[in-house]
């Protein structure tokens, strides 16, 4: 038997997004599409601290993306490279977790927390 479209629950998929902890600890989960990274990170108790909770106002939601998954991304605004150039431990592939928005295509996407060498990507 079939369920009427009506009352299909839409599911939204899940890309499998993995943080990767100062400590070059891994966490693998599954995150709705539509989440940004920052949210993500707070709702599972990532480490990232966010302090303008995603008004672009600070960088300490900064991320470091993994190369395969960077040129994914849609380009920074100009706010956002700002942002990033008052960042510490910059890497080539920085980006503002606030402004990473997940997609299926993100799916297996690396996000490591900078560190003094960021050397685990
Ligand atoms: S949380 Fe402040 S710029 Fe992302």
């Amino acid at each position: 038997m079939s369920v009427p479209t009506a009352r299909r629950r839409r599911v939204r998929p899940m890309p499998k997004i993995v943080f990767v902890s100062p400590d070059g600890a891994q966490a693998e989960l599954e995150i709705a599409v539509g989440t940004s990274i920052l949210q993500a990170a707070w709702d599972n108790r990532i480490d990232i601290e966010g302090a303008c909770e995603g008004c672009m106002a600070c960088s300490t939601c900064h991320v470091i993306v993994d190369e395969a998954h960077f040129d994914r991304l849609p380009d920074p605004s100009d706010e956002e490279e700002d942002l990033l150039d008052l960042a510490w431990g910059v890497r080539p592939t920085s980006r503002l977790g606030c402004q990473i928005t997940v997609t299926e295509e993100l799916d297996g996407m690396q996000v490591a927390l900078p560190t003094a060498t960021n050397n685990q990507m």
